[in-house]
C-alpha cells in the first residue's frame, strides 16, 4: 500500500525552539489536531493503510498515541489497547524497561490486552530515537501479539529510529530531517 500524501500537513505543524530543552527545535501537532480537516486528514491516512490488513488490536503508548490510537481503532473496527506508564493499569501487568538519555522508563500492558495470534498495530506521535517503541514491541511480542505495523505521525528521519525495526512494516506520515 502506498500512504496518503501527509505532506501538505506540515504547515499546520507548528515548531518551537528550544522545547522541552535548548537546541531541540519541538515539531508541535496540536495545531493540526485542532484543525478539523487537519486531524481528519491524519486518521484518514493511517485508516486507509492499515484497511483490508485484518487488524484485531490498535495499541497506543501514553500519552500523545492515545490522541491517534482510539480514532484508529473504530475506524478499523478493531479494539483499542493502553500502554501506559507504570503504575496506571489496574490489573496483572507485564512491564518493560528502557534506556533515557539520562536514566529509564517504563511501560506496562495488561496481560490479558491481547490474545495470541492477534493482529496488532502500535502508533504513537512521534518516532525520534525508537526507544519508546522498541520497548513496546518487546510488550507485543512477550503477550504472543503478530505486530502487523508500527504506526507514527512525524518520523525525525536523522534520528535513524527506524534502524530498529527493519523486520516491520513502518508508516510515518510526515517525515523530517
Ligand atoms: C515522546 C513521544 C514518543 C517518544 C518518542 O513521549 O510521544 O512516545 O517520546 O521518543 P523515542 O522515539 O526517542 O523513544 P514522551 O516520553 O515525551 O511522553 P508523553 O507522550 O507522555 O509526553
Amino acid at each position: 500500500t502506498k500512504p496518503i500524501n501527509c505532506e501538505p500537513l506540515k504547515e499546520l505543524v507548528r515548531t518551537v525552539p528550544d522545547f522541552p530543552k535548548p537546541g531541540i527545535l519541538f515539531y508541535d501537532i496540536t495545531t493540526v489536531l485542532k484543525d478539523k480537516t487537519g486531524f481528519a486528514q491524519l486518521i484518514d491516512a493511517f485508516a486507509s493503510y492499515y484497511i483490508g490488513k485484518e487488524i484485531d488490536l490498535v495499541l497506543a503508548i501514553e500519552a500523545r498515541g492515545f490522541i491517534f490510537g482510539p480514532a484508529l481503532a473504530y475506524r478499523l473496527n478493531a479494539g483499542f489497547v493502553p500502554v501506559r506508564k507504570p503504575k496506571k493499569l489496574p490489573s496483572k501487568t507485564a512491564r518493560v524497561s528502557y534506556d533515557l538519555e539520562y536514566g529509564t522508563d517504563s511501560l506496562e500492558i495488561h496481560l490479558d490486552a491481547i490474545q495470541p495470534g492477534q493482529r496488532v498495530v502500535i502508533v504513537d506521535d512521534l518516532l525520534a530515537t525508537g526507544g519508546t517503541m522498541q520497548a513496546t514491541v518487546q510488550l507485543v511480542r512477550q503477550l504472543g501479539g503478530e505486530i502487523a505495523g508500527l504506526g507514527f505521525a512525524i518520523e525525525l528521519d536523522f534520528l535513524k529510529g527506524r534502524d530498529k525495526f527493519k523486520e516491520y512494516d513502518v508508516l510515518s506520515l510526515l517525515h523530517y530531517d
